[in-house]
């Protein structure tokens, strides 16, 4: 269960914070659902080391994820030395939330295990340097990680994911002893929330444009709904004493060109030095 203080299995409660207004009704809720509604980042920890065997559990709920057919290429790499995760803070972009988080974990798309046992048995791994290998892994990878990031929710921790890394991979990939065919999708700083800096549920787009039946829509209906949410985020940024910034505007700069993606514009060219081949 969470430990944000909000009152326990209220679905209408949960649903008004996660949409403000528009939000559907939902048949039933369990603890499950109540971890996953309740979902915010958290950027704030408390300087406390996590209990004993908690990696190893959230690894657990990570391998306990489907994985395609079973190939499992994926690995994560568990940095808790501080000076290691300040220069893994530096190369994601100065983040400081990084170096106060207790555990920083870095997923990995890992095709060298499988290129190392095809080497080992004298066969091809041919297939791992085709594009759809690198989008296999990086899906594993992002739905393993997701199953942590639930498990650790559920135990009253809290976490934020990190692009950042992928600002300067091939530093990433020095600083974390990376083999050829593997790269760190993503980070993940994970602490116990600091209850006097809290973090809140941040709203979402309203589901009809979002969820469609039977064939996709994009029309006035869309429009008019991601005006409302606009709106709705522009009140949230007000409550957070955030500068006040439409959705829309957010996004289409994140979206607008290469100066807007911190460096990223040149990951193919990263990807193919790192062993990655994208055929
Ligand atoms: C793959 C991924 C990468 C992210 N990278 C960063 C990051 O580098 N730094 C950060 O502060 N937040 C990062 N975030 C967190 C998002 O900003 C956050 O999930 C989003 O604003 C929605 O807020 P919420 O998670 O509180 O609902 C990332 C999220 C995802 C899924």
């Amino acid at each position: 269960m969470n430990d944000y203080s909000t009152p326990a299995l209220d679905p209408a409660y949960l649903l008004q914070q996660r949409y403000r207004g528009d939000a559907p009704g939902i048949a039933e809720l369990n603890e499950t659902l109540d971890v996953l509604l309740s979902h915010r980042s958290v950027r704030a920890y408390l300087p406390e080391k996590l209990p004993a065997t908690t990696l190893e559990t959230l690894v657990a709920a990570a391998q306990s994820a489907a994985s395609s057919s079973n190939l499992q290429v994926w690995s994560v790499v568990a940095v808790e030395d501080p000076a290691g995760k300040a220069r893994l803070a530096a190369l994601a972009g100065n983040q400081k939330h990084i170096v106060e988080a207790p555990l920083f974990l870095l997923w990995l798309i890992d095709l060298h295990r499988l290129t190392a046992l095809g080497q080992t048995r004298g066969v091809p791994a041919e297939a791992l340097s085709y594009l759809e290998s690198f989008l296999l892994g990086a899906v594993d990878t992002a739905i393993s990680a997701q199953n942590a990031v639930v498990a650790l929710e559920s135990l009253g921790l809290g976490a934020v994911y990190i692009g950042g890394i992928r600002n300067h991979p091939e530093a990433v990939a020095a600083e974390l002893g990376l083999p050829p065919h593997a790269f760190a999708l993503f980070g993940l700083a994970i602490g116990r929330p600091d209850p006097a800096r809290p973090a809140s549920v941040k709203p979402r787009l309203p589901q009809n444009v979002v969820l469609f039946r039977e064939h996709y829509e994009w029309g006035e209906r869309q429009r008019a709904a991601i005006a409302a949410y606009d709106e709705r985020l522009r009140e949230f940024q007000r409550e957070q004493n955030l500068p006040e910034r439409d959705w829309t505007e957010q996004a289409g700069e994140r979206v607008r060109g290469p100066a807007s993606m911190s460096g990223r514009d040149g990951l193919r060219g990263v990807l193919h030095q790192l062993g990655f081949d994208l055929r």
